[in-house]
C-alpha cells in the first residue's frame, strides 16, 4: 500500500527500517537540498536516516497526492517566527495534508494525516534522553505516582515530544512545567524492544495506523 487511506479520522505512522533499505535505493527520490542535508553528516547511518525520511514523505506524500513524487514542494520556514530553517517543514500546496517525519535508532517514522495536525519521535532507548533529562524538561509530575523505569518514562518524553512537533514548536517550549501541553490525542507506538514511539494529532475521533513501509525502497 502506497497511498494514504482517506479515512477522516486516520492517522498513519508509517515505519521504515535503516537495516533494510539502502543510501543507493532512496537517493534518486531527493532533490538537491535534500542530498546536500543527507551529506552533511559523516557517518553513514546519519545520512540514511536523513535520506530515508525524505524519500518516503516524497513517495507516500505523492501517492497521497496523486502527483509524482519529484513534484512535490516544502518549507521548512517556521510559523512561529518566521525563521526560514527550524519550522516544521510542511508540504506547499499539500491541500490539507499535515506530516511529520523523525529518525532514532534503526528507525525513520513518516506521521500523515488529513485535516489535522501531527507529530511524531521516535527514541533509541540506549541513547536516547537520561531520566534527569527528562524529568527536568517534564517536570516533576512525569514520575508520579510510581518511580518509573528508563522505558516509561521515555514514553512520556516521546509522547511530549511528539505533541511539540505537531504545533512546530518542538523544543522551544522546554523545561514544559507549568506551560500545559497542547491540547491533542496521542499513542504509544509498538516498536522492537530497544525504541519507543508516540504520535499526536489535533484534538478529535482518531485512529493511529502503523504501517510498515520498506517495501517501498526494496
Ligand atoms: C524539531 C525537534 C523537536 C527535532 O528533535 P529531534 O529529537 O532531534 O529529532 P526527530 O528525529 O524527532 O525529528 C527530526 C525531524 O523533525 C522535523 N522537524 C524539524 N523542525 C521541526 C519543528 N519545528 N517541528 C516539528 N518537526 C520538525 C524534521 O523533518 C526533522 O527531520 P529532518 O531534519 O531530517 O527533516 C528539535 O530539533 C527542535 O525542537 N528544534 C527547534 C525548533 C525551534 O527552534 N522552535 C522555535 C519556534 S519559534
Amino acid at each position: 500500500m502506497d497511498a494514504l487511506a482517506r479515512q477522516a479520522d486516520e492517522v498513519q505512522v508509517w515505519q521504515f527500517s535503516i537495516r533494510r533499505v539502502t543510501l543507493e535505493a532512496v537517493a534518486p527520490f531527493l532533490d538537491q537540498e535534500e542530498a546536500r542535508r543527507a551529506s552533511r553528516y559523516r557517518r553513514p547511518e546519519d545520512q540514511l536516516r536523513t535520506a530515508l525520511g525524505w524519500a518516503a514523505a516524497r513517495r507516500v506524500l505523492g501517492a497521497a497526492l496523486l502527483r509524482p513524487p519529484e513534484e512535490l514542494r516544502f518549507s521548512r520556514r517556521c510559523r512561529h517566527c518566521g525563521h526560514a530553517e527550524h519550522g516544521k517543514p510542511r508540504l506547499l500546496d499539500g491541500g490539507a495534508i499535515d506530516f511529520n517525519l523523525s529518525h532514532s535508532g534503526d528507525f525513520v517514522l513518516l506521521a500523515v494525516a488529513s485535516d489535522r495536525l501531527v507529530g511524531v519521535d521516535v527514541e533509541r532507548i540506549a541513547g536516547g534522553p537520561g531520566p534527569v533529562e527528562i524529568l527536568r524538561w517534564l517536570g516533576p509530575d512525569a514520575a508520579a505516582p510510581e518511580a518509573p523505569d528508563e522505558r516509561s518514562l521515555l514514553r512520556r518524553w516521546t509522547a511530549a515530544e511528539a505533541r511539540l512537533k505537531m504545533t512546530g514548536r518542538g523544543l522551544a517550549d522546554l523545561p514544559l512545567a507549568p506551560e500545559p501541553l497542547p491540547s491533542c490525542v496521542t499513542a504509544s507506538l509498538p516498536l522492537d524492544t530497544g525504541h519507543v514511539a508516540a504520535a499526536a494529532a489535533s484534538p478529535g475521533p482518531c485512529q493511529f495506523r502503523l504501517i510498515a513501509g520498506d517495501h517501498l525502497f526494496t
